[in-house]
């Protein structure tokens, strides 16, 4: 999955690769939105929801009349939803029918490092069990030493939820391989629940909506598109570029559907947004059939609830980010028709979905003026070190690749270690766009190029997005468990080109 010699093109993700489909498209707002179903626990005693999730090859439709191969966790794509109660563990047993090894990752958990899900500790699949025990691991470079590899065919995940509630998600990560993975279909959400968001009395059930935002293109023969997974392509010059840019599809699914249609009652709503593409940074408007903008009430970001909702005209979603909306359709007549638009795409990228307002109903929800108080509020003084990571482009062996500090990844190398309880401050510098995400801990976005943060920015986050240029500092205590975690760009493309390196927590 490494980029060959082919030249590097220092551009934005965003604006470079774009894949073009080459099945007829059908017209937006026409497929309904589906609801990822939510997964019912195998059992619930002993106070432990456990679960569990076959991963496997299904044909699934997601182009009307086009039959698509996918890789799916337990059969849909997105997956299905785990619901999850703070502190009540959740344990998934996974199951790999797939016919590569795969890695799953809780996005956003705080969960001990022997389940979170290391690039090289492997689900690996039944046809491969003969290998287990064996020497080295068979077509997978960089993994040589066995030693290194713990793998099993089926595995279990315990995930503690000892989180404030937000909106999780779960995807594949296994070393070189997890953007072309991802683009096959594996990931999930995983929400996390408490008592204090339920206090709000915020909208739900119908009037809650979870959004995976991917986006995708599709090959002549109905199958997803990607460079790396057409050996035919492989040589061809190119080919490499997109992907060495992150890959971008001209086809953008909201829970696995084409541009849907949502049909809802004219009342507030709670949409909750995943930018699940693998290198699609995205900036959300809604608006209303008569050109008006809705506003876009955030109360939460990618590890809850803000302390108070701030409002946007237009938000920006960089890739793995959440954003917990609400959105008002009070004003919207009956018959009448909200589009999210995407203000950087162009042609059809500029549509994402609508809501048709096909009912009214009585509202009595409201925005909460305190969303939570129990935010971190980290100040730089206390911080007992600084460190700094430039994440930009270099060579990478005999081609190109994504680095971190001037280097690519080894899962033999340390690259930091931290002291379980530290406060350290950390200071990002990108070349590009590059979405950063650390494994285990949330962090305040303290500074963006010198200056305060941007509205976005609010709460407390998991992946910064790092602007072509730009330098950010972000603030975090390393509580919670020890062991090997992972920081990297969570463009998909760029990670699997390199761009990660290891987080030890002693
Ligand atoms: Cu969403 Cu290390 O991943
Ligand atoms: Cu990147």
């Amino acid at each position: 999955a490494l980029a060959s010699s082919a030249a590097l093109a220092h551009r934005p993700a965003g604006t470079g690769g774009l894949l073009r489909s080459a099945v007829p498209l059908p017209p937006a707002f026409r497929v309904p939105l589906p609801r990822p179903r939510v997964l019912a626990p195998v059992s619930t005693a002993g106070g432990v929801d456990r679960y569990e999730i076959t991963q496997r090859e299904t044909v699934g439709e997601i182009l009307p009349g086009v039959r698509t191969p996918l890789w799916t966790y337990g059969g849909s794509f997105p997956g299905p939803t785990v619901e999850a109660r703070r502190g009540r563990p959740t344990v998934v047993t996974h199951r790999n029918e797939l016919p590569v090894p795969t890695v799953v990752h809780l996005h956003g958990g705080r969960t001990p490092a022997e389940s979170d899900g290391y690039p090289t500790d492997l689900v690996l699949p039944g046809s491969w069990s003969e290998h287990r025990h064996g020497g080295g691991m068979p077509g997978m470079p960089g993994m040589a030493d066995p030693r290194a590899v713990q793998s099993r065919v089926v595995r279990e995940y315990t995930f503690p939820n000892e989180q404030r509630a937000t909106m999780l998600w779960y995807h594949d990560h296994r070393m070189d391989y997890t953007a072309p993975a991802i683009w096959r279909g594996l990931a999930g959400l995983h929400l996390v629940r408490d008592d204090s968001e339920r206090a709000l009395e915020l909208p739900d059930g119908e009037r809650e909506v979870p959004l995976v935002i991917t986006d995708r293109a599709f090959a002549a023969d109905g199958s997803l598109a990607y460079p790396s997974l057409d050996p035919a392509l492989r040589d061809r010059p190119g080919v490499q570029e997109p992907y060495a840019a992150g890959v971008l599809g001209d086809v953008i699914l909201v829970n696995g559907a084409p541009w849907p249609v949502h049909e809802v009652a004219a009342v507030r709503h709670r949409l909750r947004l995943l930018n699940a593409s693998n290198a699609r940074h995205y900036e959300i408007e809604a608006v209303d059939q008569d050109g008006r903008t809705l506003d876009l009430v955030q109360i939460g970001a990618d590890q809850g609830l803000l302390a108070a909702p701030v409002t946007h005209r237009r938000l920006p979603l960089a890739p793995a980010e959440r954003y917990d909306l609400l959105v008002d359709f009070g004003a919207v007549k009956t018959g009448g028709t909200v589009r999210l638009l995407n203000r950087l795409g162009s042609g059809r990228t500029r549509e994402v979905m609508a809501f048709r307002v096909v009912r009214q109903e009585r509202d009595d929800s409201r925005v909460p003026a305190v969303l939570s108080t129990d935010l971190p509020q980290w100040r730089r003084e206390e911080a007992v070190r600084v460190r700094e990571f430039a994440f930009r482009a270099g060579r990478m062996g005999e081609g190109h690749g994504w680095l971190i500090g001037g280097r690519p990844f080894d899962p033999a190398r340390e690259d930091v270690s931290v002291r379980l309880g530290d406060l350290e401050v950390w200071r990002l510098i990108a070349d590009v766009h590059h979405p950063v995400h650390l494994h285990l801990v949330g962090f305040r976005i303290l500074s963006r190029g010198g200056r305060a943060p941007l509205p976005h920015d609010a709460g407390l986050k998991d992946t910064v997005s790092l602007r072509p240029g730009e330098a950010a500092e972000i603030i975090t205590r390393f509580d919670g468990y020890r062991g090997r975690y992972l920081f990297h760009c969570h463009n998909a493309e760029h990670e699997d080109m390199g761009m990660m390196a290891n987080l030890e927590v002693r």
